[in-house]
């Protein structure tokens, strides 16, 4: 048997605006602690290795931040607190179910364009 590869990786914006800087970020002074919150909340639940959290630079949903993306499932969870983290780790992560009030609009979140057709878009 192989090494398991993880069940869910989850990608957490770590993004800071220089001061003075008007466009808002997932990381403020406020915020900042919050993948750590994460990590340490994954490891209390013994689910650390198979669920990764990884940090990210913008994903360009910043008006809502702070923001984190769990794959599988593309599921974007917006303005994040310690206290979503924990209901998201235990609701989505471990029991399985996506906290719908957590997600992102849809409209600000609508299907994907394929790769594919990006490129017929573009006239390639
Ligand atoms: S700064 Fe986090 S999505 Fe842009």
């Amino acid at each position: 048997m192989g090494i398991p590869q993880p069940a869910f990786y989850i990608f957490k914006c770590e993004q800071s605006s220089p001061p003075g800087m008007p466009k808002p970020s997932c990381v403020t002074p406020q915020t900042q602690d919050l993948f750590q919150h994460l990590a340490t909340k994954l490891m209390q639940e013994g689910v650390m290795g198979t669920v990764q959290p990884i940090r990210t630079s913008c994903m360009n949903r910043c008006s809502s931040g702070p923001v984190m993306l769990v794959e599988p499932g593309h599921t974007m969870y917006v303005g994040l607190t310690k206290d979503k983290i924990d209901r998201i780790v235990a609701e989505h992560i471990i029991g399985g179910k996506v906290v719908d009030e957590f997600v992102i609009d849809a409209e600000e979140w609508d299907e994907a364009i394929s790769p594919a057709d990006m490129r017929k878009q573009m006239g390639k």
